[in-house]
């Protein structure tokens, strides 16, 4: 290999692990296609999931239900073709995993075969344990997911934030400790209160991840669209934009437009 070539130290399950214990805090954004997950790539970002919010955020449904097995394939797929140190970690979609472990087993070997995705994510805690343990004991890394869990909205009601009534938040602790205990890589902590949040991270020796809830968790995620201001309508408290893409991108579009309609593109150089 030349001097030239610098190799790329890639993202591992056990290198998360580690940054726990090394209080190094964890990067996590969404991506569900090749162009956008090259730049979350060489930009540094820890883990992409490539989420179910692909529902909501590709296909603009109002929840991540209609999502298929299929459909998330075909978005590992592209996101992997792009990464180079990332970590990729891909969601079950509903319906693919809820009730059955050898279906959720399944399901989670046809995301690793098909997309070559290095770990996959599963909503809930005690009622889906088998189904995390089955995965795991085939080898393959797993993601917990607690708080709000989107596929669960027709139960909850509504978005808003979980685990405020200490019956609840003591359900959470406990199933915490059980995808803990069996083997989780990280959990994701969703919309739940910062102190909660906090507790929970002491609690567990596998990394927490959050969104919305709070700054003690052991990294943090957020829905890349939302970040970049790609998406408009959606501003819960906990997100920041860090740029607003939407009216960026709509101006160059205008802008592209009054250019080919007054015959200013393209112009002698733009052409053969
Ligand atoms: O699908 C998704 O984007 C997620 C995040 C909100 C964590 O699960």
């Amino acid at each position: 290999m030349s001097a030239a070539v610098k190799e790329v130290k890639r993202v591992t399950t056990h290198v998360i692990r580690n940054m726990k214990s090394g209080k190094e805090k964890i990067s996590m954004l969404t991506a569900y296609d090749y162009s956008m997950a090259r730049i979350l790539d060489e930009a540094g970002i820890d883990i992409l999931l490539v989420g179910d919010s692909a529902s909501n955020v590709m296909a603009g449904h109002e929840t991540t239900l209609p999502i298929t097995l299929e459909q998330m394939i075909y978005h590992a797929q592209s996101v992997i073709r792009a990464v180079k140190r990332s970590l990729v970690v891909v969601d079950l979609p509903f319906g693919s995993y809820q009730g059955n472990p050898m279906k959720a087993l399944d399901s989670a070997i046809r995301i690793m075969k098909e997309s070559g995705a290095h770990s996959v994510k599963l909503e809930g805690g005690e009622e889906i344990l088998e189904s995390v343990a089955r995965i795991l004991s085939a080898g393959i890394p797993v993601m917990g997911h607690l708080g709000l869990t989107p596929q669960s909205i027709y139960k909850f009601g509504t978005y808003t934030v979980r685990a405020k009534e200490e019956d609840e938040a003591n359900k959470l602790k406990k199933d915490a400790r059980l995808l803990d205990e069996a083997g989780c890589y990280a959990i994701v902590l969703e919309k739940i209160p910062a102190k909660l949040g906090m507790e929970v991270s002491r609690l567990i020796n596998t990394p927490t991840i959050g969104i919305g809830a709070g700054p003690h968790t052991d990294g943090q995620v957020l829905v890349t669209h939302d970040m970049l201001g790609i998406t408009k309508d959606f501003n819960p408290r906990f997100l920041r934009r860090y740029v607003n893409l939407y009216d960026t991108i709509k101006e160059a579009v205008r802008q592209y437009s009054r250019d080919v309609k007054d015959g200013d593109f393209p112009n002698e150089k733009e052409q053969y």
